[in-house]
């Protein structure tokens, strides 16, 4: 079995503490007043609300030079729609897949140290050959970026924002501690990301007109949909079968 399933010393739970418990319920309810105010007479709401209001976008769309002959051959085919959104989500997705390489990595490595011990059936063959297709995502997305004669090293707002979104799982993968299907459940997450947003990212060029893109991705779209499958039939495997043997052992 896992470690993270075993029944022992978790003192988290409030019945731990009966006493303990009153009091934090009444801290709980007392900070946690959203018309609270703060010194300045504002209540926190309020504060966020402006906050809101007042703040700038996550970056900007890095836009590209204009003297180059892939831009002008580009807008050509985009017969005058505004190439900010595709440069955007392009981005993003390249930074996804770049980002999935590393995840990949991690989850293997995790495998290696600890697949033995625990019992479960993942197949190393399968995991290295869909690291190596999100490696080929990135570099396609990479031609595609420079084929509109824009920067791929850029970060777009869109990558950014994954970015950010990602580093729970990042963090989980990363955790020694963690097992292999808490891990799987991360690429679960990831591979379900990967393919809503390819599919977003599918309608826009079909939307532009951009027929080699869109074929290039709907490919892209197939291989992560066998991604997905396969790491939701891997999780639901190691978690059924650490309950089927939990359950054998308490009986
Ligand atoms: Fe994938």
């Amino acid at each position: 079995m896992e470690k993270s399933t075993k029944m022992g010393s978790n003192l988290t739970g409030i019945d731990m503490s009966p006493i303990d418990s009153k009091a934090m319920i009444e801290g709980a309810e007392q900070y946690t007043n959203i018309d609270q105010k703060h010194e300045d007479g504002y209540s926190y709401e309020q504060i966020r609300r402006q906050y809101i209001q007042d703040s700038d976008a996550v970056g900007s769309v890095p836009l590209p030079g204009s003297i180059k002959g892939a831009f002008k051959s580009m807008m050509d085919k985009l017969k005058g729609n505004n190439p900010e959104m595709l440069i955007n989500k392009l981005g993003e997705r390249l930074a996804f897949e770049r980002t999935g390489v590393r995840f990949y990595e991690s989850f293997i490595l995790k495998c290696e140290a600890k697949l033995k011990e625990q019992g479960i059936r993942v197949p190393m063959d399968e995991l290295r050959e869909i690291r190596d297709e999100e490696l080929e995502h990135f570099q396609m997305l990479k031609k595609a970026i420079e084929s509109m004669g824009a920067d791929p090293t850029a970060m777009t707002p869109d990558a950014d924002v994954s970015g950010v979104a990602a580093m729970g799982v990042q963090q989980v993968l990363n955790d020694p501690r963690t097992t292999i299907s808490q891990c799987l459940q991360m690429l679960v997450i990831i591979e379900s990301t990967d393919n809503a947003a390819w599919e977003v990212l599918i309608k826009l060029t079909e939307d532009l007109g951009l027929d080699d893109m869109t074929a290039q991705f709907q490919q892209a779209l197939r291989q992560e949909e066998s991604h997905l499958h396969r790491v939701k039939a891997w999780y639901e495997e190691a978690v059924r079968t650490q309950a089927k043997k939990s359950m054998s052992m308490s009986h």
